[in-house]
């Protein structure tokens, strides 16, 4: 344990690691409550020295075990317990691990999003609302400070994009996406914005985006972000859902836990986020990123199952199943990232019912057409913690997607391999173009781990910003 003046630390609580097997440093260890300190993994004890800010003595298990995950674990359940304590600042002793940079990015990533509260719609009764932490010290070397700043900005913007997708559909609509993102345009150079609306979107051809905005009155948006970091490699092209409300259309879904679906604009949520962080990170890469974003909605002038209609780049689509909706969009917005110069392309979508059977909340699916992207894809996953699984691609799912009378079926002729089949229909539409789809339906909300909540969870910001870094020179 490195040696700290506790007396020092000018934060209204100092957390202090400790590994199992280990004792409390000195300052704290004689401390009133300090003693139930074990060291365990997620023990967290509190503890009052005398002329010096409380403590919490953090149990860090086993030190061969201590490991990224680990930390956003243990930050995020401290961030918790200084809001229970009403702590303005804290100050976290970096434990000693063999990467201190990466600890340094855990400590802050967890502390960021475990603090992380959507209220936006609770009243406002200063009595009621717990305090916010305002700030977080790291004890450790000064040279950590960039990979601490680094992690501060992308978990950031992860909480902005879960403020996106909590967000009810009669707030969030695609026009405020859009706005959104003429937002993130107007406060960095590098950035540039694009927006399509209903007329430009029927003028361009564009007949998935089309098809699902016909259902209600809200309009659809083509929202397009065009980043410049330079750096002469391939320009990433990034795709995001935004489905702002998914009732399923005509294929109506059933009426028990429909709410959720206020998250299906989660791919383009976290698009748009990374986008913002990327530019604050000045990373050194060219970025495209387009989100095609309606509401799904029946009515009489709904699509119905069995209409026919022509995606942007020509193929034509039997929608024979109006709650496949996603990869109808997706189709057009694929095809334009391709058009717009696109090089790469990794698209995020709340895409399956079938993924959250699969790989629960723990893994994402991804699926590509390119062991490359989906190599540094996975890479991206592990080394941001928001993990990602592939799966195969195969002519004979393929077979599945044909259209009785036009050239694709939105709707697999079997119900087998929904995630991959869904996949099989959006390679159709990227060319030759690496791409990898990652399905997020099950990592989007409802995960369940410290830093993440039961809610929104943000799943993919971490995960783009990783993989633009990989690919950044
Ligand atoms: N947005 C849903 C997928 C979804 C379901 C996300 C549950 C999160 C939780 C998507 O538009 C959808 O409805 N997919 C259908 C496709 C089916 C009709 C082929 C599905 O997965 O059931
Ligand atoms: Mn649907
Ligand atoms: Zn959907």
């Amino acid at each position: 344990m490195r040696d700290i003046q506790h007396s020092e630390v000018e934060a209204d609580l100092l957390a202090i690691g400790v590994f199992e097997g280990d004792t409390a440093p000195a300052e704290v260890a004689a401390a009133p409550g300090a003693k139930a300190a074990k060291g365990a993994f997620k023990q967290v004890s509190p503890a009052f020295p005398d002329g010096a800010p409380p403590a919490l003595i953090v149990g860090l298990g086993k030190r061969e075990q201590l490991d990224a995950e680990r930390l956003r674990v243990l930050a995020a359940k401290v961030a918790k317990e200084a809001g229970r304590l009403e702590t303005g600042s804290l100050a976290w002793a970096l434990p000693e691990t063999d990467d201190t940079a990466t600890a340094a990015e855990a400590l802050v990533t967890g502390t960021v999003l475990g603090s992380y509260r959507f209220d936006r719609f609770k009243a406002d009764d200063p009595d009621d609302a717990p305090a916010r932490l305002e700030s977080l010290t790291l004890l450790g070397p000064a040279e950590l400070g960039a990979a601490a700043e680094s992690a501060r900005v992308y978990a950031e913007a992860q909480n902005r994009a879960r403020d996106l997708q909590s967000t009810p559909a009669n707030f969030a609509t695609p026009a405020v996406l859009a706005e959104r993102a003429e937002q993130i345009a107007a406060g960095a150079e590098t950035v540039r914005v694009e927006v399509l609306g209903l007329d430009e979107i029927a003028a361009k051809g564009m007949g998935g985006l089309l098809a699902v905005s016909q259902g209600g009155p809200v309009e659809p948006r083509l929202i397009v972000l065009h980043y410049a970091g330079g750096g002469g490699g391939p320009t990433l092209g990034l795709v995001g859902k935004g489905v702002t409300f998914d009732t399923g259309g005509i294929s109506l879904k059933p009426g028990a836990g429909m709410h959720e679906m206020k998250y299906d604009m989660s791919g383009a949520a976290a698009v748009i986020e990374a986008v913002a962080a990327v530019a604050e990170l000045e990373l050194t890469i060219d970025l495209v990123a387009v989100v095609p974003s309606t509401e799904n909605m029946p009515s009489g002038s709904a699509i119905k199952p069995g209409d026919v209609i022509t995606q942007y780049n020509g193929v034509t689509v039997e929608v024979n199943n109006t709650d496949a909706e996603g990869r109808l969009i997706l189709a057009d917005a694929l095809a334009y990232a391709v058009e717009l110069g696109a090089e790469r392309l990794v698209d995020l979508a709340t895409l399956t019912g079938a993924v959250v059977i699969a790989l629960g909340s723990t893994y994402a699916a991804v699926i590509a057409n390119d062991d490359e992207l989906a190599g540094e894809v996975v890479e991206a996953g592990e080394r941001s913690g928001e993990l990602t699984w592939r799966l195969p691609l195969h002519a004979e799912y393929k077979e599945l997607m044909k259209g009785t009378v036009a050239d694709l079926s939105n709707l697999a002729s079997q119900r087998k391999a929904g995630t991959i089949t869904a996949a099989s229909f959006l390679e159709e539409f990227v060319d030759d173009t690496p791409w990898a789809h990652v399905d997020i339906a099950g990592t989007a909300w409802d995960v369940g781990r410290e830093y993440t909540g039961k809610d929104a969870s943000g799943f993919g910001v971490r995960l783009l910003v990783e993989l633009a870094r990989e690919l950044s020179d």
